[in-house]
C-alpha cells in the first residue's frame, strides 16, 4: 500500500517525520510530492497512490480519474471545501478531515491580525487595546471555541453566532453570550472573527450587508476561506467608510484592489498561514497518517465527510 503526502504548502519536516513513522509501522510506503505548483505533476503523483493526505490541495474529478488505485483522502486539516466530494464517492475513495487538529493555531493567527490591527499595523501610531472591546465569534465551532477561550484571557465581551442552533449549548457552557442572528452580532460587536465553512450557503455572504452594521472603527478577521466574502461590496463598503479594517489570512482575489482602497486598513498574509505552526502540522498531518491505517486495517469510517 502507498500513501502520498500531496502538500503544495508543505508540513514541517517534524510533522512529515511523524505521519512517516505511523505509515511504516503500518507496513505501508510513504511517498512525497511538495510544492508542485502545477497540476500535472499531482496528477502523476496520485496515479499510484492507495492513499492520499492532502491540505487545501484541490482533489477534483480530474485528480480521483488520474488516482486509479486511491482508496481514501484525508484533508489534514478543517475545511473540505478543497474536495469533489460527490466526484469521490462516484470513484468510490472514502473522503475525510480531521476536525480540530489544526484549530488552536487558526484561533492564534486571529489574535495576531487583531492586534496587529489594533496596533495600527505597528505604523509608529497609538493604537487601541482588546480588553473590553466585544468580540463576535462568527461559527462557534472548533475554532471558534478556541478563539472564545483565548479571548477570556484578553478580557473581551465574547458574543457569538452560529447558523446551527444546537451550538448555542456549547457557548452556555463556555459562559459566551449567544446572539440570534448574524446581523445582531456585527450590529453589536468592535471585532468580527470568521470561523464559517465555504458552503453554497456560505459563499458571498459577508459584505456591506453584514459588516455595514458594524460600530465605528470595526474590524472583520477572516482565517475562514475568502470565497465567503462578498469581494465587491466590501470594496465598496471599505472605500466608504474609512474606519473600518478588514484583516484577512486568505487573500482575496481582489487583494490589489483592497490594498489601494484601505491602505493602513487592510492585511492579508501571502500564504494562508493560521494552520501552519509545527504543532498543528503534527497534530492534523498524524491524526491523517492514523486514520488512513485504521481504514485501510480495520475498515474505520470515523470522520468520513462524503457519503
Ligand atoms: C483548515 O481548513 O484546516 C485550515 O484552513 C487550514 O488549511 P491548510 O492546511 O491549507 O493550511
Amino acid at each position: 500500500m502507498k500513501v502520498l503526502i500531496a502538500t503544495d504548502k508543505p508540513f514541517a519536516k517534524i510533522a512529515v517525520d511523524g505521519i512517516r513513522k505511523e505509515i511504516e509501522a503500518a507496513g505501508y510506503e510513504l511517498a512525497l510530492l511538495e510544492k508542485y505548483g502545477e497540476k500535472a505533476k499531482l496528477l502523476e503523483a496520485v496515479a499510484g497512490a492507495d492513499a492520499l493526505i492532502i491540505r487545501s490541495d484541490v482533489i477534483d474529478a480530474e485528480v480521483l480519474d488520474a488516482a486509479k488505485q486511491l482508496k481514501i483522502v484525508v484533508r489534514a486539516g478543517a475545511g473540505y471545501d478543497n474536495v469533489d466530494l460527490q466526484a469521490a464517492t462516484a470513484h468510490g475513495v472514502c473522503v475525510m478531515n480531521t476536525p480540530g487538529q489544526n484549530s488552536n493555531a487558526v484561533a492564534e493567527l486571529a489574535f495576531g491580525l487583531m492586534i496587529m490591527a489594533a496596533r495600527n499595523q505597528y505604523n509608529g501610531t497609538s493604537g487601541t487595546e482588546l480588553k473590553g472591546k466585544k468580540l463576535g465569534i462568527h461559527a462557534y465551532g472548533n475554532v471558534g471555541r478556541n478563539v472564545a477561550r483565548i479571548a477570556k484571557g484578553f478580557g473581551m465581551d465574547i458574543l457569538a453566532y452560529d447558523a446551527f442552533p444546537a451550538a448555542v449549548e456549547s457557548m452556555r457552557a463556555d459562559g459566551i453570550t449567544p446572539v440570534g442572528s448574524a446581523e445582531e452580532l456585527y450590529g453589536q460587536c468592535d471585532i468580527v472573527s470568521l470561523h464559517i465553512p465555504a458552503t453554497p450557503e456560505t459563499k458571498g455572504s459577508i459584505g456591506r450587508e453584514l459588516v455595514g452594521r458594524m460600530p465605528k472603527g470595526g474590524m472583520l478577521i477572516n482565517t475562514a476561506r475568502k470565497e465567503v466574502i462578498d469581494e465587491e461590496s466590501l470594496l465598496a463598503l471599505l472605500a466608504e467608510r474609512a474606519d473600518l479594517r478588514y484583516m484577512t489570512d486568505i487573500m482575496p482575489v481582489r487583494d490589489a484592489e483592497f490594498r489601494e482602497v484601505a491602505a493602513g486598513r487592510y492585511f492579508s498574509t501571502p500564504k494562508k498561514m493560521g494552520a501552519q505552526t509545527a504543532e498543528a502540522n503534527i497534530n492534523a498531518g498524524i491524526a491523517a497518517a492514523k486514520q488512513i491505517v485504521g481504514f485501510l486495517k480495520d475498515g474505520c469510517e470515523r470522520f468520513r465527510v462524503n457519503k
